[in-house]
């Protein structure tokens, strides 16, 4: 394996506790039960289709504006928590992982759905690691379509059959089994059974483990 992509939401931060909590402020006021179970189909999808989503959950039809408001609003709350980041949310031995990635000059990448992926490598210090980012400004076809991992490779100038992938989502997991790269799902292995591994964090995953992914052949 020669090129390392990483999920930003749930893998490198915990965010994905704070979109659920915005994600859950919106559901309360529209009277839509939501609980962390129904939050497990949002991980990795776009903004406007978690409101799809969550409209088709309730019930509700909605006029445009409606829509573009209630997006809105929801960012709005995820910011306010995001604004308060700093390096102590980087999830438990991450830096290690990319440090060691870094010590042996393997090209890493960001491969994230969120619009807002940028300002939140710059808030946690890590931007530096990464050759390049892919996010949801770009991203036309949202996973479990391969196309941000796809890019993702493209721009490390690694074939996609020698990148490895980290992922909490399960629609993250299929992207990167779609794009014909190996998968490590990070959390719950009954959601994430489709990866090619699991760890339930980063702390399981031991620099042996390290060092047989880049001694590892293609799938
Ligand atoms: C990540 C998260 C999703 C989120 C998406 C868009 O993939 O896992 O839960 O909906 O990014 O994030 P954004 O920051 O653009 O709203
Ligand atoms: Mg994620």
């Amino acid at each position: 394996m020669k090129g390392f992509i990483f999920d930003l939401d749930g893998v490198i931060v915990d965010t994905a506790r704070y979109h659920y909590l915005a994600w859950k402020h919106l559901a309360d006021q529209l009277g839509i039960p939501f609980t962390e179970a129904d939050n497990e189909r949002f991980k990795g999808v776009s903004r406007r289709r978690c409101l799809e989503i969550l409209l088709e959950m309730g019930g509700l039809q909605v006029p445009g504006e409606q829509f573009e408001a209630w997006l809105l609003e929801k960012n709005e709350d995820y910011l306010s928590y995001i604004s308060k980041m700093d390096a102590s949310e980087i999830l438990p031995e991450v830096p290690r992982v990319l440090e060691f990635l870094r010590e042996r000059d393997v090209p890493m990448a960001l491969g994230s759905a969120s619009k807002n992926a940028r300002p939140i490598l710059e808030k946690v210090g890590l931007a530096s690691y990464f050759r390049t980012v892919v996010d949801g400004n770009e991203v036309v076809k949202a996973k479990p379509d391969p196309q941000v991992f796809l890019m993702a490779a493209d721009r490390l100038g690694v074939a996609p059959a020698e990148c490895v992938v980290f992922e909490d989502a399960q629609a993250g997991i299929a992207a990167a089994n779609a794009a014909g790269m190996y998968s490590i799902g990070i959390g719950d292995a009954a959601v994430l059974g489709e990866a090619d591994r699991v760890f339930r964090d980063f702390t399981e995953i031991r620099p042996g483990f390290m060092e047989h992914l880049l001694q590892l052949e293609i799938k």
